[in-house]
C-alpha cells in the first residue's frame, strides 16, 4: 500500500501527540523528510518512500496493522452499514489510517474475537476456504447437550440448506460448550444445533486458529497483536 498522508497526521498516528503538539514539533524544526527540516504541517508524504525522522530518529513505518477486537453485541462486522454500529467504529483513532477490515463475519449478536487487518493477503488466506482454518466459540444453548449431539457435531451435521459441514468438535463446559468448526457458512453454529432442534442463546468467539482472544480485553476494547501472536494464526 502506498498512499499521500500529511506529516502531522502521520506523525499523531504514530503516537508523537495530538495533532497541535506534533505542529509544534514541526515548528521546532525538530522534524524532517528525506533529511530536509520540514517547515509545513500539511506537507503530503508517503511513508513508505520517504524517511520521516523525528528528532534525528528516523520512523519505523508499518505497512500492516493486525487488530484484536473483542466484538460487543449490537456491531456488525463491516467497516460501513447504514443502518447498525460497525467494528470500524471500535477501531481507536491511531489506527484508522491504516484503513483495517474484518477478516470474516460475526453476526451483529455474536460477541468476541474479531480480526481487523489491511493485510489482504492474510486476510484471504485465513478466509480460503481450503484452509479449514479452525474458529472456537463458547456458546450457550436451551437443551441438554447429548453424547448423541456431540458425536453428530463429529460425523458433519445437515443444514436446512442440505450442506453437510465438515466434522466439527463440540466439549460441554460448564453452563455452555466449545465448538470448534473449519469452515464459515451463514449463521453456521445458529443452524448446527437448530437441525439438533437446539437454539444457541449465547455466542462468543474465542479463538481464531491458534490465537485466543485475550481473556483482558474487555468487550468493545480493541488491541494490536504481537508479532508472536501473529505467528499463532498461521498455525
Ligand atoms: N456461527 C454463527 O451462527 N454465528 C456467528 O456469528 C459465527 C458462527
Amino acid at each position: 500500500m502506498s498512499f499521500m498522508e500529511r506529516l502531522d497526521k502521520i506523525l499523531s498516528n504514530m503516537g508523537f501527540g495530538t495533532r497541535k503538539e506534533v505542529k509544534q514539533l514541526i515548528k521546532n524544526k525538530e522534524v524532517s523528510v528525506d533529511g530536509v527540516t520540514a517547515v509545513c504541517p500539511d506537507l503530503k508524504v508517503d511513508p513508505d518512500k520517504s524517511e520521516i525522522a523525528v528528532k534525528n530518529e528516523p520512523l519505523i513505518y508499518k505497512k500492516h496493522i493486525y487488530l484484536m477486537l473483542n466484538k460487543p453485541k449490537g456491531y456488525v462486522s463491516a467497516t460501513q452499514d447504514n443502518l447498525h454500529k460497525t467494528v470500524a467504529d471500535l477501531v481507536p483513532e491511531r489506527f484508522s489510517h491504516y484503513k483495517p477490515f474484518p477478516v470474516g463475519r460475526l453476526d451483529i449478536d455474536t460477541e468476541g474475537f474479531v480480526l481487523l487487518t489491511n493485510d489482504g493477503a492474510l486476510a484471504h488466506e485465513l478466509a480460503a476456504p481450503k484452509r479449514h482454518v479452525p474458529k472456537t466459540y463458547f456458546a450457550m444453548i436451551d437443551g441438554e447437550i447429548s453424547q448423541n449431539d456431540i458425536s453428530v457435531f463429529q460425523s458433519g451435521i445437515v443444514l436446512d440448506d442440505g450442506y453437510k459441514t465438515l466434522p466439527a468438535v463440540l466439549k460441554k463446559s460448564g453452563d455452555g460448550v466449545f465448538v470448534t468448526i473449519y469452515e464459515g457458512k451463514f449463521h453456521q453454529i445458529k443452524r448446527m444445533f437448530k437441525a439438533l432442534g437446539k437454539n444457541v442463546t449465547y455466542l462468543k468467539r474465542i479463538k481464531i486458529s491458534g490465537l485466543e482472544l485475550d481473556p483482558d480485553l474487555k468487550p468493545g476494547e480493541t488491541r494490536e497483536i504481537t508479532e508472536e501472536e501473529q505467528k499463532k494464526l498461521w498455525t
